[in-house]
């Protein structure tokens, strides 16, 4: 029996559909496709349709309430065979490249070979990044930044927060001795695995869902793609991670968070380097005194 899918197509504004995509996403959608008036996710279809259309449901209504706004967020639900699945929303997720470094592609498709760019393949799955979102882009491009300022240097990094595995595998890309990376999801945990396997990087990673506080070393480079009030609940055990003269890089902040973030972290004794802002999404880079 070929397996049966769930098409949800929703009809929504810009301002919305960073919220509206990272809720479906956490649903479990494993192809989610931003489109520039709505969002198509997939979802494969189970016992639990009901409660997921009920859910999906409240939490549009819900946005909707939010900062009064007046346009309906329109849902459509339409049911089709495995057989379309494959030429629907696989054709929509194409190889980006992110900063200098990267290529980041599913595993169906092969990158146009080019100099100098690092491969990370990722399967869009149950976990968060697959390089779509302006966080994990701007987390791509800053560790950039902080290994070129680490050239030379032997260095061990931690990846707070690491979903699908993908900064996890960039650091090993971007030549960092070992990485650690943890998440408090089992699922994420799974698929980054799967992830770290498939880019060859799983000897370089310890991937543990162990406790930030629980971690004893620190690092040179440590990166938190999360939000900012999980950032701003976990500072210090964050800060400590941090060696002297290590960099840190923060995001899943939204611009109107950021002061509180980099107030906080300037008390731990940090400088804020570099940020980025793409739509409401700000990513930052800071230095350890
Ligand atoms: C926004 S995703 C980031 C995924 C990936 N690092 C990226 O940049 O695309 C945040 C991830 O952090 C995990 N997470 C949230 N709070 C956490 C915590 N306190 N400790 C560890 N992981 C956490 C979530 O399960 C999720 O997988």
């Amino acid at each position: 029996m070929p397996q049966s899918w769930l098409r949800l197509s929703v009809r929504a504004g810009a301002a919305d559909l960073d919220a509206v995509s990272n809720f479906l996403i956490e649903r479990g959608s494993p192809g989610v496709v931003v489109k520039r008036s709505g969002i198509e996710a997939y979802f494969r279809r189970s016992r639990t349709d009901a409660s997921l259309k009920r859910a999906v449901h409240r939490f549009l209504r819900a946005i909707e309430r939010l900062d009064g706004h007046r346009r309906k967020l329109s849902a459509r639900w339409k049911v089709f065979a495995e057989e379309n699945w494959h030429h629907s929303w696989r054709r929509f997720i194409k190889p980006q490249k992110i900063g200098k470094s990267f290529w980041v592609t599913p595993p169906w498709v092969t990158p146009p070979k080019l100099r100098r760019r690092e491969v990370i393949t990722i399967e869009p799955g149950m976990a968060f990044g697959i390089g779509s979102h302006a966080t994990t882009r701007g987390c791509l491009e800053f560790l950039e930044k902080a290994a070129g300022f680490l050239r030379g240097k032997d260095f061990a990094a931690l990846d707070v927060g690491t979903g699908s595995g993908i900064l996890a595998i960039a650091l090993a890309k971007l030549g960092a001795r070992t990485i650690w990376a943890i998440d408090n999801d089992p699922v994420a945990l799974k698929v980054a695995r799967e992830n770290l396997s498939f880019n060859g990087v799983e000897k370089n990673v310890h991937l543990s869902g162990a406790e930030l506080r629980r971690i004893r070393k620190s690092f040179l480079l440590v990166v938190a793609n999360l939000t900012a009030e999980t950032i701003l609940g976990l500072a210090d055990a964050l800060a400590q991670k941090v060696a002297p003269r290590g960099f840190l890089i923060l995001s899943g902040i939204l611009h109107e968070q950021v002061r509180a973030v980099t107030r906080r972290f300037g008390t731990e004794g940090f400088v804020l380097l570099r940020r980025k802002r793409e739509r409401e999404w700000v990513t930052l880079l800071f230095k350890r005194k």
